[in-house]
């Protein structure tokens, strides 16, 4: 039973795995005997993998030299880097959402049989239900330069641009998966409440410390997630554990999203 959370022969490459989530990722991985890791990352991990390639997924040309580099079978891929809104809408959505998607279509084909997609989104994209005609509308369009241009000129839709990129990715899952198990690949994401990682100093200056610290007040245990709170999850939707869970954004908010859902927020620390 314990192997089927082992990663033991297994290849996984990560975006992102240079600090925060990717890089506890990467350690976690290690203890579970993974075969081999490639990062692909704008800084160079100071953790153990394989290979490093340096790549910068708000580029395009970058995206697609990383993945002529990537060498041999992959079995999980975590789509895992992401930018804040300080970023700006054409940085934040392309290396959010642009180049994650790309990197699947680009290597759906090398992954095992039995294998997985990853992306690690965020509670922060919970709220897509509403904008849901306009996302897929989004997602309808298969250029790179289009799919930006399409988000600048949307500042009606796209004006929470970190929240809406998230939203994206929850609504990418759920149409890419069905797509995918027809090829044996699962997708799946994880969705994360915030996190003390050094993305946080990004989403105070964006949100302002008294959204972050309310969220992390109200949701169920009352302290923020650090990034080994966010990667077994991760270790799980890509281990043998998860071969029946596909299509699913996992909610890992110690409860938020549910207090929410009923009704038992106090939003008075808002205020
Ligand atoms: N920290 C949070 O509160 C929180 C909450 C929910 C979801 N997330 C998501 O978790 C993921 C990981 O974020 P984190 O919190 O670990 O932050 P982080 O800043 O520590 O990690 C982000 C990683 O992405 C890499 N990266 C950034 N821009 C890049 C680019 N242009 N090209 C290549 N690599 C780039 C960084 O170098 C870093 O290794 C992100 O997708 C983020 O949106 C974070």
């Amino acid at each position: 039973m314990a192997d089927l959370f082992n990663y033991k022969g297994k290849r996984v490459v990560i975006t992102g795995g240079a600090t925060g989530i990717g890089a506890a990722l990467v350690d976690l991985l290690r203890t579970l005997d993974v075969e081999h890791i490639t990062v692909l990352d704008i800084k160079k991990p100071a953790g153990d993998v394989d290979v490093f390639i340096e790549t910068n997924l708000s580029d395009k040309d970058s995206v697609d030299a990383a993945m002529a580099q990537l060498d041999g079978r992959i079995d999980v891929l975590f789509s895992n880097a992401g930018v804040a809104a300080n970023a700006g809408v054409r940085a934040c959505m392309a290396v959010n959402v642009a180049a994650s998607r790309r990197l699947v279509d680009g290597l759906l084909d090398r992954i095992t049989e039995g294998g997985t997609v990853v992306f690690t989104a965020s509670m922060a994209g919970n709220g897509w239900p509403a904008q849901v005609a306009e996302i897929n509308a989004l997602l309808d369009i298969a250029d790179w330069d289009e799919f930006l241009d399409w988000c600048e000129a949307h500042p009606e839709v796209v004006n929470d641009v970190y929240g809406f990129s998230k939203m994206c990715m929850q609504v990418y899952v759920m149409r890419k998966s069905h797509e995918a198990i027809r090829r044996g690949v699962r997708i799946n994401s994880i969705c994360p409440a915030p996190v003390d990682t050094p993305l946080m100093k990004d989403f105070r200056e964006t949100m302002g410390d008294k959204v972050i610290d309310w969220s992390v007040t109200v949701q169920g245990n009352g302290r923020m997630a650090v990034a080994a709170d966010i990667a077994p999850p991760l270790a799980f939707m890509g281990s043998d554990a998860a071969s029946f869970i596909n299509g699913v954004n996992l909610l890992v908010d110690s409860g938020f999203t549910a207090a929410m859902t009923t009704g038992q927020v106090d939003f008075s620390g808002l205020a």
